[in-house]
């Protein structure tokens, strides 16, 4: 893609290895809730792509609801302290929720976000993230489901963004510092 070379965007995880992968996730969680329902929370904007791909390979009856956060502080790195923008359309106690999140960096805003759903109740809370930066962790958080172990990096592409760009690539790229 041309936009990609004039950036100097480094691919990280090509397009093939996401998809493969996150079957692998989709047939883990059908296995986990074999013969119940499963309910997939995305955090918006960044798990859209990541969400979509994951709920059509899962073969369960699958219900899924957004809820969009924003995190107060500098935009380089959460500050623990947030925000929700868009809550989520409907109940979810007694289901069995699994939060879906693109990336999990210092792990604030997922530390949040599963007190807040504890509260609601639900029946099961389960974690579901495509990038893990465990290097950079700060709250400590207990995945059940991740796509890659990556590098302490800033990664752009299938929906993680820089200021809104580049959430439509294919590929999970590295977005260099300078261009930042
Ligand atoms: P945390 O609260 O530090 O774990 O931040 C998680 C959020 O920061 C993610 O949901 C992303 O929106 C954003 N984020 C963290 N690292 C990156 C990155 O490398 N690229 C794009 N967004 C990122
Ligand atoms: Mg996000």
């Amino acid at each position: 893609m041309a936009e990609r070379r004039r950036k100097n965007l480094r691919t990280l995880i090509r397009h093939a290895a996401i998809e493969k992968r996150v079957r692998n996730v989709a047939r883990q969680i059908t296995r986990d809730f074999k013969g119940q329902r499963v309910h997939l929370i995305g955090v918006l904007k960044g798990a859209c792509f990541f969400l979509s791909d994951l709920a059509r390979a899962i073969d369960l009856e699958t219900s899924i609801d957004f809820i969009a956060v924003a995190s107060y502080g500098r935009s380089k790195e959460s500050s623990g302290q947030v925000r929700v923008l868009k809550d989520l359309d409907s109940s979810i106690a007694g289901l069995n929720v699994i939060l879906v999140e693109d990336i999990l960096d210092t792990g604030r805003t997922l530390g949040y976000l599963l007190r807040v759903l504890r509260q609601r109740r639900p029946k099961a809370l389960r974690v579901a993230v495509l990038l893990d930066k465990a290097a950079h962790r700060k709250t400590p958080i207990k995945l059940d489901y991740v796509g890659f172990m990556i590098p302490n990096e800033f990664v752009v592409g299938y929906g993680l963004d820089y200021a809104e760009r580049y959430r439509n690539l294919r590929d999970v790229c590295i977005l260099p510092a300078p261009l930042r």
